[in-house]
């Protein structure tokens, strides 16, 4: 069977301006250092954790620099929080998938409920994401999960459910092989509350399930599913302990590169 490589990935949001953003990497590199060492020196097969932040666009090109300088390229991945449906042309204010891959950005996030929430962002608009990030040579992460109105009636998973289904529907299995589901609940996203992990364990479960019966087994068995909100690194082993949790996307807790670090580690 297939070994998933587990992820963590910090979401930074609308923080950190390119001379933090550099200022927080080169206190990561610091950080992580030892525990480089520590692992290679212990001589274990380690199945390597894939690590990732996604900036705001005006850190990318500072993160990517900073990364090349500390010699951090193949430790730490980058990608962006969002990007238009559309290829170059009239569209001010926008940013294009090309861009964002001339950028070396390895990830791209797509439908998180903070865009669903704020900007007219609809399933019409996100299946078309999904598709240029991955024609541009790039792997989107695709956010899902329930409000708490949702939860409170009883369509918690359904309603994620939906939401992938819409997002995926212009993938071939092929394509979804690529894609990377991160499940946040929204009542759990920087509020300290998130459900009991054989919860978590289990709306994974129903996610894996539905891209089995959509994609098939082979496809199933190797895509990443994350679980996003509130993530801490006092919470962050009994969640991943749980089966078929494959990783973590972490916001609040991903600003300060110690506590990342250490939720890095932990898993
Ligand atoms: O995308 C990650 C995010 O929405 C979770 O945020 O602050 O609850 O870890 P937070």
């Amino acid at each position: 069977s297939v070994v998933r490589t587990p992820m963590i990935i910090g979401n930074w949001k609308m923080n950190l301006d390119h001379v933090q953003a550099g200022q927080w990497l080169l206190e990561y590199a610091g950080s992580n250092e030892g525990w480089v060492n520590r692992m290679e020196a212990s001589n274990t097969m380690v199945n390597r954790t894939e690590i990732g932040v996604l900036p705001s666009f005006t850190s990318l090109l500072a993160i990517r620099d900073m990364a090349r300088k500390t010699r951090m390229t193949s430790e730490l991945y980058f990608g962006a929080q969002n990007v238009s449906e559309l290829d170059a042309g009239a569209y001010t204010g926008d940013i294009s998938a090309q861009m964002l891959a001339a950028l070396d950005c390895r990830y791209v996030l797509v439908g998180h409920s903070e865009q669903r929430r704020y900007h007219p962002e609809d399933d019409d608009t996100i299946d078309q994401k999904v598709r240029v990030v991955l024609d541009a040579g790039m792997t989107p992460i695709i956010c899902i999960g329930e409000t708490k109105l949702g939860r409170d009636n009883g369509i918690g998973i359904d309603y994620a459910l939906n939401q992938l289904v819409a997002a995926v529907r212009l993938l071939s299995a092929a394509d979804m092989c690529k894609v990377i589901v991160a499940y946040e609940p929204v009542w759990s996203i920087g509020t300290g509350a998130t459900p009991e992990p054989p919860v978590i364990e289990s709306a994974l479960a129903d996610i894996r399930d539905f891209i089995n019966a959509t994609f098939g087994a082979d496809v199933a068995e190797k895509v990443r599913i994350l679980y996003g909100g509130s993530v801490k690194p006092d919470n962050a082993s009994a969640i991943i302990r749980r089966y078929g949790i494959d990783g973590f996307l972490v916001g609040g807790a991903s600003l300060d590169p110690r506590q990342f670090a250490k939720i890095c580690h932990r898993v």
